[in-house]
């Protein structure tokens, strides 16, 4: 049975594939090969609503349901990976955490900024020595009187070449453990923050990826987001809407890979007929339509548990890990499909397959998923 969509959820999902085709498509390519973000085409995410829709019309935003936001990154996936991490960390991972853990003068003061555009916000947990392992993160962050000092470096942080707000998970005791670790919104132009050179990528090649350095980093006390000591926890409850958001990114780049294959075998004639008569590329559009629905199911299923108020933390691993090798399977199928045009920059699928590799990775891998999934079912 299909997901069942609402009219609004529908008409949406319509604006923003037309918004999606006429000025994200044509861009990604060029962000591909220049590595470069699309800086370009914020102002006009704006304008639609879509980096706000995860904020209360009260704060700016359009103020969406999940679903919708995730129904929007699918559709930007579908044609520009890059394009969708970057909404994704912003809209879900930052203004998420703002909005569910902010106190009234820090909502106040971010989210009408990140809905607008005017402010681009990044996530800044991992560290050299804690990826899989978050909680053993060492940023420091020691009260001096009023403030708090940071000093550390995180590592592939998404957005960071230009956000004007970085989410910062730091050390504010000594102790190992999650409860050590706090929050804070750290704006760009703090003294003491100095922002890496972009890494150069196999995939998602205009987003930017950066490291951070924080030299005697000096916040307010008003810059701690939620408790002290409640950092951990927020960075997993951000994660969890973020898995659901990485998952429809994986879902959409698998779906424009999909579609690129279908018209390709439709029209490429071999042995005296389009390719897609013969049962070997007909098995293989099978698999990919089978694999696609099955992860719609459980993408969208995921976000309508968080809509409703839900448990999700499981269904978001599950969506996340069911998607992430299943875009690497239905673009590397789509390359088969494309033959020796595919493995070429003519045709959009080898951006596809790179691009489709880091939903394994990044916002927990694989096995981190797992490792989720199982703590869940064992409870
Ligand atoms: N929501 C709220 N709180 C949660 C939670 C959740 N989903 N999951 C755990 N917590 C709380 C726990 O309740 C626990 O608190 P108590 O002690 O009070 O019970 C505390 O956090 C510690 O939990 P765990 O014992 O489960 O912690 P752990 O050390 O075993 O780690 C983990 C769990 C799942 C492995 C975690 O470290 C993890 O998710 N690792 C992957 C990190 C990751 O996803 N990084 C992504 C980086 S951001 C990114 O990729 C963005 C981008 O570029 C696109």
């Amino acid at each position: 049975m299909p997901f069942h969509l609402t009219d609004e959820q529908e008409i949406m999902r319509a604006a923003v594939r037309q918004f999606a085709e006429a000025e994200v498509k044509p861009l990604a390519a060029v962000l591909d090969r220049e590595h470069r973000p699309p800086l370009e085409t914020i102002p006009k995410l704006a304008d639609l609503g879509v980096l706000g829709m995860t904020i209360p019309p009260d704060y700016g935003g359009s103020g969406t349901d999940y679903l919708s936001f995730i129904l929007a990154l699918e559709e930007l996936a579908r044609v520009c990976a890059t394009t969708a991490v970057m909404v994704e960390v912003h809209a879900s991972l930052v203004a998420t955490s703002i909005l569910h853990f902010g106190d009234q003068a820090q909502k106040t003061r971010y989210l009408p900024e990140l809905a607008a555009g005017r402010l681009i916000g990044a996530f800044a947990l991992t560290e050299p020595g804690a990826g899989s392992d978050a909680a053993a993160l060492t940023t420091r962050a020691e009260v001096d009187g009023d403030d708090f000092v940071l000093n550390g470096q995180k590592i592939f942080i998404t957005n960071g070449g230009f956000a004007g707000v970085f989410l910062v998970l730091a050390k504010t005791s000594p102790e190992a453990g999650s409860k050590s670790i706090s929050a804070f919104l750290v704006d760009r132009d703090r003294p003491g923050l100095s922002v890496g050179e972009p890494e150069r990528k196999m995939g998602i090649r205009g987003s930017s990826t950066v490291s951070l350095l924080f030299d005697d980093l000096r916040v307010p006390r008003s810059a701690l987001l939620g408790q002290l000591g409640q950092g951990f926890s927020i960075a997993m409850r951000s994660l969890d809407g973020g898995r659901t958001g990485i998952a429809a990114q994986a879902l959409g780049i698998a779906q424009g890979a999909y579609e690129e294959a279908v018209a390709y075998a439709k029209q490429r004639v071999q042995f005296g007929q389009p390719i897609a008569r013969l049962q070997a590329i007909q098995w293989l559009i099978a698999d990919m339509a089978t694999d696609l629905e099955a992860g719609r199911l459980l993408v969208y299923q995921a976000a309508d548990l968080e809509d409703r108020g839900l448990p999700f933390s499981d269904v978001a691993a599950k969506a996340k890990l069911f998607c992430g090798p299943m875009a690497s399977r239905v673009t590397h199928s789509a390359l088969q499909i494309l033959g020796g045009n595919g493995y070429t920059e003519a045709y959009p699928v080898e951006r596809m397959c790179r691009d489709a590799r880091i939903t394994e990775i990044y916002e927990g891998t694989n096995e981190i998923q797992r490792l989720v999934i199982a703590r869940a079912a064992l409870r």
